[in-house]
């Protein structure tokens, strides 16, 4: 009785060996028939991998097709896809004839093949896809197995150059427990391939395009053994519009009416009062358009570099305006001009500046009665010898009687105290003038500057911008 069970435990080892299964025969080409043979030769022998030998690998052809891009989280660097995975192996031996039983292919369930255990390596979610309970069993013993997979990533998001942002994600499958040995992994479809199937069949049309698709196998050497890996490079283009119109467009603006503002002018506070009301207006948007931008610890996108140089310039040329204003509106308490700074802003600067110091000198002389200036030495002493060309009209022949002279000396006096106030008007708004001068000369060299940096700093973030976009 032994003798009998060793022998056919001998007898079943020999038949692993051997063959894992022999080619079924069916009693007629019905499916009736097809089951029974698949019941008695295959489905038994599915606890094990379907190969004539131990040493020998399965080979698991893989294949994907990307069928939707349904987000990605900058702020857990997070991507989620849909895909459609492509498994394919061959059970060693097994095989029937298509004459005989009536079909090329069948399908069966899943559970009563032996699946291979193969997994996305950047799982970070459990897959929420449906499943798909059968696979295709062909009569050269070739097993073709559909999956619908949801894809939830870890990937490392580069948000630098957010918009226009390109994203690599990879994406790595392979058997989770066996070696190498045991299951190689073979690329099927080409990356050209898969691109191509991928957009034909891509169905979300949002903010993600398709860029491209790259494959390489790799191997994964750990727990003291290596395993085959398929990885793919998953390349995501981000659709910039959006994010132009809302974000990039309003804040350009805002930008070109602060810097048309200089043109208003900067004696009344009108200026300062509308360059404030546009930064007040310039945060609202941001406060709004704060949602729009991704967040990550690790870099800070160039469009926050642009938020920032654009508010940084409101506030520079509203501190520029404060500082104008109070030249023009309050230069008359100012002390004199020193030498230094009329020669260095009102002789180079002006020069700098497009704004020649003749103009400057025409608008004192208007104001500057030269009469004035002439009659100046004349005011050290006064006498009646002094004043008779002042009185020319008076007859010079007998001298005035007293009282007449009295008169005469005290409306001297007080005219002199006329002239001398008069005098220090015309002081104070020579001194006032010069600073005005000074005023404008700093308001457009400041505007310039202005220029010189908004051009400077949006040329070279766009410049950026295109590189990264370009590569
Ligand atoms: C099917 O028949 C052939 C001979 O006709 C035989 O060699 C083979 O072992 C049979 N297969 C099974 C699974 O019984
Ligand atoms: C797997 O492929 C290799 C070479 O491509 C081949 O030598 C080997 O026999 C294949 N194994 C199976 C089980 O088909
Ligand atoms: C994506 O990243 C991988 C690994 O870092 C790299 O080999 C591959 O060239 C990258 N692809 C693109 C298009 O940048
Ligand atoms: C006018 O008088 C003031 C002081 O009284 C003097 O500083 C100034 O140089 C004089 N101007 C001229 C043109 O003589």
């Amino acid at each position: 009785m032994t003798d009998v069970k060793a022998a056919e435990l001998i007898f079943i080892c020999f038949m692993l060996l051997q063959g894992f299964v022999a080619s079924l025969n069916c009693t007629s080409p019905t499916p009736e028939s097809l089951v029974d043979a698949l019941e008695n030769n295959v489905f038994p022998k599915k606890l094990v991998r379907p190969v004539k030998s131990f040493s020998s690998p399965v080979n698991m052809t893989i294949g994907i097709t990307v069928v939707g891009i349904i987000g990605v989280d900058e702020k857990s660097q997070i991507l989620t896809t849909f895909l459609w995975q492509i498994l394919e192996w061959n059970i060693e031996g097994l095989s029937w004839d298509e004459e005989e039983c009536g079909t090329t292919r069948v399908s069966v369930p899943r559970e009563q093949l032996w699946v291979p255990d193969i997994n996305i390596a950047e799982y970070m979610d459990e897959d929420k896809a449906p499943k798909t309970p059968y696979v295709y069993l062909y009569n050269t013993g070739h097993v073709f197995d559909v999956k619908s997979l949801r894809v939830v990533s870890s990937c490392r998001l580069v948000i630098y150059t957010f918009p226009f942002d390109i994203q690599n994600c990879s994406l790595t499958f392979g058997p989770y427990l066996h070696f190498a040995t045991d299951i190689r992994m073979i690329q099927g479809l080409t990356s050209e391939e898969i691109l191509k199937e991928s957009q034909d069949v891509l169905q979300t049309n949002g903010e993600w395009e398709l860029a491209g698709i790259s494959v390489a196998p790799s191997t994964l050497t750990l727990h003291g053994g290596s395993y085959s890996e398929i990885k793919y490079y998953i390349i995501l283009r981000r659709r910039p519009v959006l994010y132009v119109v809302n974000l990039l467009i309003p804040s350009c603006f805002l930008i070109t009416v602060d810097l048309f503002s200089f043109l208003l002018p900067p004696q009344t506070v009108d200026r300062s009062s509308f360059k404030m009301t546009l930064i007040l207006g310039y945060t609202v948007f941001l406060l709004i358009m704060n949602d729009l931008l991704p967040v990550t610890e690790e870099t800070t996108p160039l469009i926050n570099v642009f938020f920032s140089i654009s508010l940084a310039l409101m506030v520079g040329s509203l501190l520029e305006t404060v500082l104008i204003t109070n030249i023009q509106c309050s230069s008359s308490q100012y002390s004199a001009v020193p030498r230094w700074l009329s020669v260095l802003v009102l002789r180079y600067l002006a020069v700098v500046v497009f704004l020649p110091r003749k103009k400057k000198s025409n608008q004192i002389t208007v104001f500057l009665n030269p009469s004035l200036r002439v009659k100046n030495s004349s005011k050290t002493d006064i006498s009646a010898i002094h004043l008779q060309p002042v009185f020319g009209d008076t007859p010079p022949v007998k001298p005035p009687p007293e009282p007449a002279l009295d008169e005469l000396r005290k409306l001297s006096r007080d005219l002199l105290a006329i002239r001398l106030q008069v005098d220090k008007h015309f002081q104070g708004s020579e001194t006032s003038q010069e600073w005005q001068m000074i005023g404008i000369v700093i308001d457009r060299l400041l505007f310039g500057l202005y220029i010189v940096f908004i051009a400077v700093s949006f040329i070279t973030i766009i410049c950026l911008w295109s590189k990264h976009y370009a590569a």
